[in-house]
């Protein structure tokens, strides 16, 4: 497997001038909102998001010194786009943990976490919108209603717990694959791509993104997961990802009642919880999700050799390699 650190190597130089960009754009005078902001800034993750724009600019660019500021800009809105959804996400999860951090909900309470959120979608579109980039502020803002779409109907889903493979993957489309759908096609828009272009990045993104979900999912059930959230959360929170779905799919129509049952508990029992870990685990969940993700790599990885041989080809191949074989 390709490091991050390989994968990044070919845009080192403007992931370092984006990370300037957003710590001098992202600024408050207020004391709580600052330590807040600082604490958002300091905790983000992998920055898969940032670097998928970056790469795919310089895929169609095809040398460094023709990425600059709009790359720049499409990176940021993305990710900090991310940043907020986290945020909110913790708050509506009530999750104290983000990264193996505490989240912000945890270490100001949820009336201040959903204000951070606020101030950083923000300020956000201040800056966007500032900059003049009207294009690329309307191309990746549309993703901010498809993930929240996405959030509610998952919430509708687990709450009438909703077993349908179609259900599932509408689920993540909108709250994962949108995002990366539009951040590896704003990278290609952020350089003047062709139109023809713009759209299969757009697929590449949104494939990508439907296979870091599942590994997402996946890692929920694993302990050797390094992603700094409690094992087996999914099933605390009552959600039915792929490899409970694979399992509840196979089962007579009484153990499919007996087993949500069971997951109804979970928020409140944890033999509960090992009981479903257990029968994911032998029951074939975890194969069939790797399975349905392998789909999606493969599909990235045929889009993605239309290009010729690059650095930032291998380096956007390594990404598809990696989002399935991380344990972070
Ligand atoms: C993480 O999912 C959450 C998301 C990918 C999307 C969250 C979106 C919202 C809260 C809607 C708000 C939108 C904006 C634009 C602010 P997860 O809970 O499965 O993952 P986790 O285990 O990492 O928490
Ligand atoms: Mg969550």
């Amino acid at each position: 497997m390709m490091t991050l650190d390989a994968i990044r190597r070919p845009i080192e130089g403007l992931l370092k001038e984006f990370d300037a960009f957003v710590g001098a754009q992202f600024t408050t005078d207020g004391e709580l909102l600052s330590e807040m902001l600082t604490h958002a800034l300091s905790s983000r993750g992998k920055g898969i998001r940032p670097m998928l724009v970056l790469l795919s600019a310089l895929l169609h660019a095809g040398d460094e010194s023709r990425v600059g500021r709009r790359s720049h800009i499409a990176a940021m809105l993305v990710e900090m786009i991310h940043t907020a959804s986290l945020i909110h996400d913790d708050v509506i999860d009530e999750a104290d943990q983000r990264r193996g951090k505490p989240s912000a909900n945890a270490l100001w309470q949820s009336r201040n976490a959903v204000l951070l959120g606020d101030f950083i979608l923000a300020r956000n579109l201040s800056i966007g919108l500032e900059s003049g980039q009207f294009d690329l502020v309307t191309h990746i803002t549309r993703a901010m209603t498809t993930l929240c779409e996405g959030e509610v109907l998952q919430s509708e889903s687990a709450r009438k717990q909703l077993t349908s493979r179609e259900r599932y993957f509408d689920v993540i489309r909108r709250k994962t694959a949108s995002l990366l759908a539009v951040s590896a096609s704003a990278g290609a828009l952020s350089v003047g791509a062709r139109q023809e272009e713009v759209e299969r990045m757009h697929r590449i993104g949104e494939v990508l993104g439907m296979a870091f979900q599942i590994q997402d999912d996946i890692l929920d059930f694993l302990q050797e997961a390094k992603t700094g959230k409690p094992r087996n959360n999914d099933l605390r929170e009552g959600k039915i990802t792929l490899p409970l779905l694979h399992v509840l799919e196979r089962a007579s129509e009484e153990r499919r009642e007996e087993l949500l049952k069971r997951l109804s508990a979970c928020h409140a029992d944890e033999q509960e919880v090992n009981y479903l870990q257990t029968v994911v685990e032998n029951c074939g969940g975890l194969a069939e999700a790797r399975r349905v993700m392998e789909e999606y790599i493969e599909e990235a990885l045929h889009l993605l050799s239309h290009y010729p041989a690059s650095e930032a080809r291998s380096s956007l191949e390594g990404l598809a390699r990696f989002i399935v074989e991380r344990l972070s």
